[in-house]
């Protein structure tokens, strides 16, 4: 390395703090510490694995719902670039905190996190920048709702607006299960205030793909193509969960299929967050039905993070300068930056607790 190469990697060196405790949080903290420019990796409230593979010192005791917490941290070991993981801490506004403290952080602002947290924001925004996706109303009446339901017919998707731990969504087969439903939704709440709203929605019929993005506010760079195992079972069977496995590359994500994602899904998404006033910077994780009928993708959902486990095998194939990237995009500074990715194929088995996906568990 020349000494002006040598001279410039120093000047950028980063302390990055990651927030989270998943196995997605471990992939990235194993990324940025191999990125030359990163100094240390701190890891909120992380987990044992992480603690025990050295990739990042974990802080249990940081409370990561409490952002001047956070902020006093980042000030307190100066830290320069915050990596958030989950949703939730990005729909409560800890990206808004962060930013408005001075911090540059990778994820949005909780206006950006929308796109996850209601789906009728995201599909009304799809409505005004002709981003293609399923044909929708919005019902807050149980008898509105049943009788669009009826004329429409089934198989018909009912999905709770909010958040609603993966869990928010019923594809019925039949009227019956559609009203059912609804009548969970609007009547026994079941989903709290996340199903107060629920979004009625045609039935796309195809094949599904999953497709990431990093986005800066106004420029996107598609990252490699992954898949997860959604099934809780062997042999693709039983109920679905969060994923139980994940491989990369994904072969039904082809250069052309990525090209036609990212003009017709993707960049008008960033460019309508932007003329909407709560431009995008985080990854966009958008869900995918490649319809049967026409071979052309719609958006059928948005996550406004890294999926998880696809996180983990995208990670451990990325080859670029991740802390860098990542800040990149914090600073609007993506244009011109291109990722590398190691040729080779990745994969990984998700091991769990008895009871998945319905009791989930946790601290075996
Ligand atoms: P979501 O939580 O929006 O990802 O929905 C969960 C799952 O429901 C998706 O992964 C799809 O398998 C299915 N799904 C959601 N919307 C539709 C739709 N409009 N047509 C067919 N299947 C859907
Ligand atoms: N693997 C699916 C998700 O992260 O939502």
């Amino acid at each position: 390395m020349s000494s002006s190469n040598l001279q410039n990697l120093l000047d950028k060196r980063l302390v990055v703090l990651v927030i989270g405790g998943g196995g997605r949080e471990h992939a990235l903290c194993y990324a940025l510490q191999r990125s030359p420019s990163c100094d240390g990796v701190f890891c909120a409230p992380g987990n044992a694995g992480i603690s025990n593979s050295g990739n990042a010192i974990c802080i249990p005791e940081l409370d990561i719902s409490d952002s001047s917490a956070v902020i006093s941290f980042c000030h307190k070991w100066g830290v320069g670039l915050v990596v958030v993981g989950p949703e939730a801490p990005l729909v409560s506004g800890l990206a808004n905190d962060l930013v408005k403290a001075g911090i540059p952080t990778f994820g949005p602002s909780a206006e950006a996190a929308a796109l996850e947290g209601s789906k009728n924001f995201m599909k009304s925004l799809c409505d005004k920048y002709k981003i293609p996706t399923a044909k929708y109303r919005t019902f807050t009446d149980p008898s509105s709702a049943k009788q669009y339901i009826q004329d429409q017919g089934a198989p018909i998707v009912i999905k709770a607006d909010g958040l609603a731990a993966g869990k928010g969504v019923t594809v019925a087969m039949t009227l019956e299960e559609a009203y059912e439903a609804v009548d969970s939704m609007l009547l026994k709440s079941v989903f709290g205030s996340a199903g107060c709203r629920v979004i009625v929605e045609e039935f796309l019929e195809g094949e599904e793909v999953s497709f990431f993005a990093l986005v800066d506010g106004e420029n996107a760079i598609p990252l490699e193509s992954a898949q997860d195992h959604k099934r809780v079972g062997d042999g693709d069977t039983g109920p679905n969960t969060g994923g139980m496995g994940a491989y990369s590359p994904a072969p039904v994500l082809t250069k052309e299929l990525q090209a036609v994602v990212m003009q017709t899904i993707i960049l008008p998404t960033v460019k309508g967050m932007e003329a909407e006033g709560c431009k995008f910077v985080g990854v966009l994780y958008a869900g995918l039905m490649i319809e049967k009928k026409t071979g052309l993708p719609k958006l059928i959902e948005y996550n406004v993070r890294f999926g998880d486990p696809e996180c983990q095998v995208l990670m451990v194939r990325m080859e670029s300068d991740l802390a860098q990237v990542l800040l990149a995009a914090s600073r609007g500074e993506l244009s011109g930056v291109s990722l590398k990715w190691s040729p080779g194929s990745a994969m990984v088995v998700v091991m769990a607790s008895k009871g998945v996906p319905w009791v989930l568990r946790k601290g075996d």
